[in-house]
Parts: C-alpha cells; structure tokens; sequence
C-alpha cells in the first residue's frame, strides 16, 4: 500500500511560497512538515487535545506536547532540528500552509495510519533532504520483500522475543515500521507459534526489535513518531499515555562514522536493512572520512551504497546475521565496483541476488538490485539469482503489482515454497530415523 500525495509540482509550489516568509526553502520545508505532523496526531486521537493547532504558538504547543511524551519525541523541540522555534512565520504563509493541508487528498492511507504519507509527503518538500541526502523512500512493497528475505529466517532462527534489527539509514522509518510490524506479528512459518500481535506485551516486544539511524534528525524524529503512534494506535490511547520508558530505539548519527552511538554497537543485529544512499558524498573531506573508514570498499568514485554494506556485513550484523539491501546496481559495471565484487563480497555467505532493475521503484531512477547475504562466511554452493529479461513494458498504474515486480515475487515465492519443503522432508526423515 503506498499513500496518495499531490504532484510534486504541489508541494514545490508551497515551499517556493512559505521560504519568500522564511528566507530559504530549508525552514519552509520543515515549517510545512511540522504542521502536517502535528495534524496527524491530532486527526487520529494521538494527543489528548484533539482541536486543531490555532497558528503558530498552538502549532509549538502540540509540538511541545509531543516532545514530553516520550524522550524519543524530545528532538521536536530542539531548533536545530525544527526551525519552527527560532524562526518565525508570517500570517500569509501560515494560511497557505494550513489551505494546502486541508485540501491535502489523504494525510494517511485509509486502512493504517502509521505515517507512510507523513514520510513521503516529507519527501516531497525538502529537496535539501532529496538532494543532499539522497532521502528516497522505500515503497513498502519492497520493504516486504526485504525482511522477508532477512528479518523472517532470523526471527526463525533466533526467535521473535531475542531478535534484533537495524536500518542504519533509516529515513523517515518506512523499513522500520514494517520490521516492526512483522516483530509484532511474526509470520506464522514453520513451527513456532504465531503470537498474537495487538496487546501490551506483543507492541513492547516489536519496539525492542527494531532500530533505525538516520543521519536526518527530523527524518529520525519522524521514525520516533510514527513507531509512537502505531503503537498508541494498536493499544488505542493517545501517545502521551504510553509509558514513557518503552524502548524506540532510532537516533540522530552518522552510521558510517559516528562509533559512539550506542544502537551502532558491534555484532547486535540479527537482521540488517536498508536501501542505503547511492550517491557519492559530495564534501570531500566526509569523503576522505568515509574512504579512511573503509578502504576495503571505498575507493575510486565510490558511491555510499559500498560503505554501507561493508557497516552492515562487517560490524552491525552478529554472526551468521542476515543483511539485505535494496541497492544501485552500478558496482556491477563501474570502477569503484571492482574491489568489492572480486574481494570484498566474496568473503561472505550469498543468499539472494535479485536483478530488479526492469522493475518500476518510483522515485528510484537509479536501477536497482536486491542483495542479501549472511555474516559468515560462504556455506555451500547455492546462491539464488533472480534475473531479469526485460524491463516493465509501460508504467504499472500500481507499482506493487507491475508485471516485471510480480514475476520477482512469484519466483521468490516458489524459492521459498521448495526451501520450507526440503526442511520439512529432512525433519521428518530424521524423525523416522529416530523412530525406535
Ligand atoms: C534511500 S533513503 C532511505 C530510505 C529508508 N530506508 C526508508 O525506509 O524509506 C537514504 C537515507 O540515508 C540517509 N543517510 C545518508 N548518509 C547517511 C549516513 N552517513 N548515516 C546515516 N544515514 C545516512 C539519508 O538521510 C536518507 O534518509
């Protein structure tokens, strides 16, 4: 499910209008989104005080709100985050603000309200987070395919109450919120038992599972938010009723860099997603950071996508841990791919190659691949690669039903099927032979 947005000539419009009030489109992309966070909350009962924000101060008021729910929220008030506390906002451009999210079609999907729109409305306005951090959402669809992949066998293998899983790039928290959503809801595969997903205990459990880090701090703020809400919503209170000490686990660092941060910690995660930046880092001296931090992938004009996966495979994942990425395909062809095809990728267990560049990602021009692997090194000769013979005959009006996507999905599902099958003979001939 993808929510519906305006034309992104829609959203470009608005924050040309509100930065002529704040002087650059930075603080007008942020001014915009924050209205539209706090009328989330509000629409859907999230905070005690339900009337709309009246302008600017009730606007800070519901922030502030928010912000003393949980200490996860706590960013929401900080101006170096939300520039809604040091820069003020003129009458006119407050207008336009609340006329836009008014006649917004939906700010949620109908059947959930767990921020999807909030996230890729978020998309739509900041071009600094676009362009200068390669913000691009990833469709739920293919957050799906992702954890199923990874997250699934590694809530198999190490049980749905001790696994643990990071997307270390996270956003605007679309991977994380599916995560959490199958933490709390395990797919009832194999033998352990489906545990019921919407009680205390059962939210609890899935927030423990899931981190994400996010070099945005709004993007991260954003991720806080909506696990707050989804699990408010599930337990129907508003956020500010839910205890205060609940783990969310989601910061503000740079993941390539920033060895400090605690949900960053060496070998924690038995599943690690993401869909990583793919662009080169534009300052060079964070490039020469990133390049000294990881030579044995960043050389030449190496996009982030290397590094990333060297962070996931090398240092986040436990061992035998499961990684997969939804990445640029451009390693496979171009230079800076050479050392990491031949050396690098070679040191660990392939599990699923999958060539999704003649699917239809919207929002990702770049073609793609799937990669999952598993921290250890190569077990076996099978590797599952799933290629590609031709691209999406025109634009599917539902992405997540194109023909070049479903192909994948069935080839994956029969993948899988003949997989559970052959465990399923094993055990059961083990079983005979134990048979006194
Ligand atoms: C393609 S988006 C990720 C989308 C996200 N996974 C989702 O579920 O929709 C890439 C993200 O990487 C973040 N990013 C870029 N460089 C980073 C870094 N060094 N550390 C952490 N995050 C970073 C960007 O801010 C951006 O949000």
């Amino acid at each position: 499910m993808t929510s519906r947005t305006l034309p992104p000539g829609a959203y470009e419009k608005l924050t040309g209008a509100v930065a002529r009030d704040t002087g650059e489109r930075r603080s007008a992309a942020l001014w915009i989104h924050a209205a539209a966070l706090v009328r989330h909350a509000q629409d859907h009962g999230l905070l005690a005080d339900t009337a709309p924000a009246p302008g600017p101060d009730g606007l800070r008021k519901s922030l502030e709100t928010l912000a003393s729910c949980h200490p996860a929220l706590a960013a929401l008030t900080d101006p170096d985050v939300l520039p809604v506390w040091s820069q003020p906002l003129g009458e006119g451009a407050w207008e336009a603000v609340s006329v836009f999210w008014d006649g917004h079609p939906d700010l949620e999907d109908e059947h959930r309200i767990d921020g999807y729109a909030l996230g890729d409305t978020y998309q739509l306005l900041s071009d600094d987070a676009r362009k200068g951090r390669a913000l691009c959402q990833t469709p739920p669809w293919i957050a799906r395919l992702l954890l199923r992949l990874s997250l699934e066998p590694a809530m198999q293998e190490w049980g749905p109450a001790d696994v643990r899983m990071i997307d270390p790039a996270c956003g605007t928290g679309h991977i994380v919120m599916a995560a959490f959503h199958m933490a709390r809801v395990p797919p009832a595969r194999g033998r352990r038992p489906a545990p019921a997903g919407h009680g205390h205990r059962a939210v609890e459990r899935a927030l423990t599972a899931v981190s994400g880090v996010d070099l945005d701090p709004y993007a991260a703020v954003l991720t806080a938010y909506r696990l707050l809400a989804s699990s408010a919503t599930i337990l129907r209170t508003p956020v500010e009723r839910l205890p205060s000490g609940w783990p969310v686990n989601v910061a503000a660092a740079d993941s390539l860099l920033a060895r400090d941060e605690p949900l960053l910690a060496a070998g924690a995660y038995h599943a690690c997603v993401a869909n990583p930046p793919y662009i080169t880092p534009k300052d060079p001296a964070v490039r020469d950071r990133v390049r000294a931090a990881y030579p044995q992938v960043a050389t030449g004009k190496y996009s982030l996508a290397l590094p990333f996966a060297a962070l996931m495979l090398e240092h986040l994942a436990a061992p035998g841990g499961f990684v997969a990425q939804l990445t640029s395909n451009a390693f496979m062809k171009r230079e800076f791919g050479r050392r990491y095809v031949e050396e690098f990728l070679p040191r660990f267990d392939a599990r699923w190659i999958i060539d999704t560049s003649g699917a239809y990602i919207p929002g990702h021009g770049t073609p793609t691949c799937i990669l999952v692997y598993r921290a250890r090194p190569p077990v076996g000769d099978t590797v599952t690669v799933i290629r590609g013979n031709a691209g999406e005959p025109r634009i599917p009006e539902d992405p997540a039903r194109g023909l070049v996507w479903s192909a994948i999905e069935d080839a994956v599902d029969s993948q899988l099927a003949w997989d559970h099958f052959r465990a399923g003979l094993a055990e059961f001939r083990q079983g005979v032979g134990n048979t006194p």
